[in-house]
């Protein structure tokens, strides 16, 4: 029997974990230059948590969810998004009280029982960033600017950032009337629809399946405090440099949002087309009983983000610098010294078994893609020497052990 990995789940191997490595490096520098400090919140918390504040009739809450009981009967589940656990981290540890501004970001694997597709998996990873307490329409373009800025830095190419403002509890009791009335005469909705219709009308527009085109439905008459709010953030991305579309229909899948919502989107992953979402979420933390904090924040799919970026992966493939090779079976711990030593001094390199022959061990040398060979038989040891061979020019010069660091660093 061999072992296979669940559906949904999978092996993410080199080159596209460095691609990983790579965007989690780039969103570090991008959150240092923004005031973001890191925060790690548990993979598993009380579902309880998540039913409050990714909501209650979200398909994250009431179809997607890792929930189970652990041995003393606990009603638990694997994460399905960041936002949760963070606020609860933000209360829990007082952090409103610390003076300091509430930035935090996290890059965690998230888990979602979703149907398996392309750009879709059970377990990815979200890069994500929140900046609590910050109520100024300044934040909010901060936040979408420093998630443009991130896929920019990538090199990724044909986004788009979409936003919209869903209006806060003065103007969207108003909205949501109208829109049940709209949709209430609308045939053809689908049956989780029809559920919605009442519940949370707003996500009807947001449908996946096949219903009737909703082209005609009520836009949201913002309250006066709101469209201000959304003028200065359109204003702002536009000093910041940062395109985006007004798409009237973006309602994001999660149910804590206000105002402010922006979804970053790709034309390359087909049906998958959203590489990051976010937006504001005023009232949750005062929900959650915590003390009232406006927030503002997003998070990216970096597992949506590696695909998009594909075409430089070959960049990351890691070459060593030197491949150690013995010209006898006895030279094998003079060639790991060596090794150790080259190491210390910075300079990567790699070997394969030194009691292999000697053709065997160059063969893997031209094969690593090392820029140079350094061989040692009985002679080079006896003289503290290598002969260190060139893998593309065929170049070979015996050299000093003492100045081998500073040819090879030379050459690179
Ligand atoms: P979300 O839109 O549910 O928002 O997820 C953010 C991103 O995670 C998506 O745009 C997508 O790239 C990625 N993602 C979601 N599900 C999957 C999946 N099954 N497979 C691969 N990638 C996926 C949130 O989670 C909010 N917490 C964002 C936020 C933070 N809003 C305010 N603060």
């Amino acid at each position: 029997m061999t072992y296979q990995t669940i559906r949904g789940f999978r092996d993410i191997l080199p080159p596209q974990s460095d691609a990983f490595s790579f965007i989690e490096k780039i969103s570090r520098e991008i959150f240092t230059l923004y005031g973001y400090r890191e925060i790690r919140i548990p993979a598993v918390e009380y579902f309880e948590l998540f039913i409050k504040s990714t909501g209650e009739t979200t398909d994250i809450v009431q179809k997607e969810m890792y929930r189970f009981k652990d041995a003393s009967g606990r009603d638990l589940a694997l994460r399905p998004e960041g936002t949760p656990g963070v606020a609860r981290a933000y209360i829990n540890n007082n952090l409103s009280q610390t003076g300091l501004n509430g930035k935090y970001f996290y890059i965690a694997d998230m888990f979602r029982a979703e149907r398996p597709q392309a750009g879709r998996y059970r377990q990815f990873e979200q890069i994500g960033a929140e900046n609590i307490g910050a109520s100024s329409p300044y934040s909010d373009a901060e936040s979408a600017a420093m998630l443009a800025e991130i896929f920019k830095r990538l090199g990724a190419e044909n986004l788009r950032l979409e936003i919209n403002s869903l209006g806060c509890p003065s103007c969207r009791p108003k909205y949501r009337e109208k829109l049940i009335s709209y949709l209430s005469s609308q045939k053809d909705l689908c049956s989780s629809c029809l559920q919605r219709l009442e519940k949370n009308p707003l996500r009807v527009l947001d449908c996946k399946i096949d219903g009737p085109k909703l082209t005609d439905f009520p836009s949201i008459e913002l309250c006066g405090d709101c469209a201000v709010h959304h003028e200065k953030f359109k204003k702002c991305l536009s000093l910041s440099k940062v395109d985006f579309f007004e798409n009237p229909k973006l309602v994001r899948g999660l149910d804590y949002y206000q105002r402010t919502v922006f979804e970053l989107k790709t034309s390359s992953l087909g049906a998958q087309d959203a590489v990051a979402g976010g937006g504001r979420y005023d009232g949750l933390i005062k929900d959650m009983g915590g003390p009232a904090s406006p927030a503002v924040g997003w998070a990216l799919g970096a597992d949506r983000a590696a695909m998009i970026i594909e075409k430089r992966w070959g960049e990351f493939e890691k070459k060593s610098n030197v491949f150690l090779v013995s010209a006898d079976k006895e030279r094998g711990d003079y060639c790991f010294s060596l090794a150790q030593f080259l190491r210390s001094e910075n300079i990567s390199c790699d070997f394969s078994d030194f009691s292999l022959s000697f053709k065997s061990q160059m063969r893997s040398a031209d094969k690593s893609g090392a820029l140079f060979a350094a061989i040692a038989g009985e002679d080079e040891e006896k003289n503290g020497e290598v002969s260190l061979k060139n893998l593309f020019s065929k170049e070979q010069k015996k050299v000093k052990k003492e100045e081998l660091t500073e040819i090879i660093k030379r050459s690179l």
